[in-house]
């Protein structure tokens, strides 16, 4: 075992602190600050909500220039309300520096709200805080902070040592979740040789291991190649069937359509829906979209598009050489040609009306924020 591990677990059995400086140690206070358990303690409240947020608001500071400091504030999170229920897997959904790592930062107390409150299990995250941390588990995506040079065996067990799992019920718990994720068989091989979705999945058995009813995973399937993602999302489904509480981000709308029982989209700092798959898809049902491939259409061709009767919207993609315009209507297969008069000049590969999917009510969503 990690030599830095060993020696901390010297002291602890010798009942003196571990006051080394070394990395191992600043991490543990990390942890340590994190999720400040008392295993034994009773668990207080049983309310109905497992997560109750409430027109949080909350902005950072960042400062600017080296002699002159100039501070601009930068609101990440604009006044969100929305509660999640106990069991239930909530998706929250948007594109970069929307306020989704804000939010889960928030509700695991790593910050602050500036206005506004959060709950979790009728615990306030800023006043009771350590009633808070004792019933979450969390996963940022991408994180680090696992042992490389240790294997998952002994990464469980010092984390369990460091979130007071009982001693007793440890190895059994430890064996338990890597059943859960997947990696049985393999906790003996050192973390550095595992693959990035193999970490992830370690993460989350650590993030498990004291057991928290509620747990927020900050894109999970991050970095993760299509068969890695798969697997974890089947993960995550499993830990919502156990009866986890979960709140995933993702930036995948088919990720929160697979897994999400309701999903709230982000931008911008402000939830602009809230809803099942169903109910957002529905927003749109009576629409069509039709795709058309194209090769070399001019802005002002695509311009032209839009004033075209019916249309309500008109997004272009780039995927490899061709554009892929989205065109969105509230009339049906009949707008096709009066679409490809405008688009005369240009090169036309495949045109396909099809329903919207969830993607597409993403788009029109977070576009118009
Ligand atoms: N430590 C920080 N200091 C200053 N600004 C920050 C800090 N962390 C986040 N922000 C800003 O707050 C906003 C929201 O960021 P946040 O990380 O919550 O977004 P996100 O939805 O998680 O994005 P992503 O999908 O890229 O992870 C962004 O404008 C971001 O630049
Ligand atoms: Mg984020």
């Amino acid at each position: 075992m990690h030599e830095c591990v060993l020696r901390h677990q010297r002291h602890v059995d010798a009942g003196r602190d571990h006051d080394d400086d070394c990395d191992h140690k600043k991490r543990q206070n990390v942890h340590r600050n994190i999720l400040a358990l008392d295993y034994a303690a009773p668990v207080a409240a049983d309310p109905a909500l497992a997560v109750e947020v409430s027109g949080l608001e909350r902005s950072y500071r960042s400062g600017t220039g080296v002699f002159r400091r100039r501070g601009t504030q930068i609101q990440a999170l604009r006044g969100i309300t929305f509660s999640i229920e106990q069991g239930e897997l909530f998706g929250l959904l948007g594109p970069n520096g929307a306020g989704k790592t804000t939010t889960i930062k928030v509700l695991t107390t790593l910050l602050l709200p500036s206005t506004g409150t959060a709950r979790v299990l009728g615990f306030d995250v800023a006043r009771e805080p350590r009633e808070v941390r004792r019933r979450i588990g969390y996963v940022f995506g991408g994180e680090r902070g696992l042992y490389d040079r240790l294997s998952a065996l002994e990464n469980l067990r010092y984390f369990a040592d460091l979130y007071r799992v009982p001693p007793r019920g440890q190895r059994a718990r430890i064996d338990e979740l890597l059943e859960l994720v997947g990696l049985r068989g393999r906790e003996r091989e050192r973390v550095e040789t595992y693959s990035r979705g193999m970490k992830q999945r370690l993460h989350i058995a650590r993030g498990l291991l004291h057991d928290p009813p509620v747990l927020f995973l900050d894109e999970p399937t991050l970095g993760l190649d299509p068969v890695g993602a798969r697997d974890l999302r089947r993960t995550v489904a499993g830990l919502q069937e156990a009866g986890k509480t979960i709140l995933l981000t993702t930036h995948y709308m088919f990720e929160a359509d697979e897994l999400c029982r309701r999903i709230a989209v982000i931008a911008d700092g402000r939830i602009v829906a809230t809803g099942t798959p169903a109910d957002l898809k529905s927003r749109i049902a009576d629409r069509t979209i039709v795709e058309i491939e194209a090769f070399g259409a001019s802005d002002a061709m695509i311009q032209r598009l839009r004033t075209v009767a019916g249309v309500d919207s008109v997004s272009v993609e780039l995927r490899e050489q061709a554009q892929v315009i989205l065109v969105q209507s509230s009339r049906g297969a009949e707008l096709v040609q009066p679409l490809l008069r405008e688009l005369e000049d240009a090169r036309i590969g495949k045109v396909v009306p099809r329903p919207p999917t969830l993607e597409d009510v993403y788009v029109d969503l977070v576009g118009s924020a």
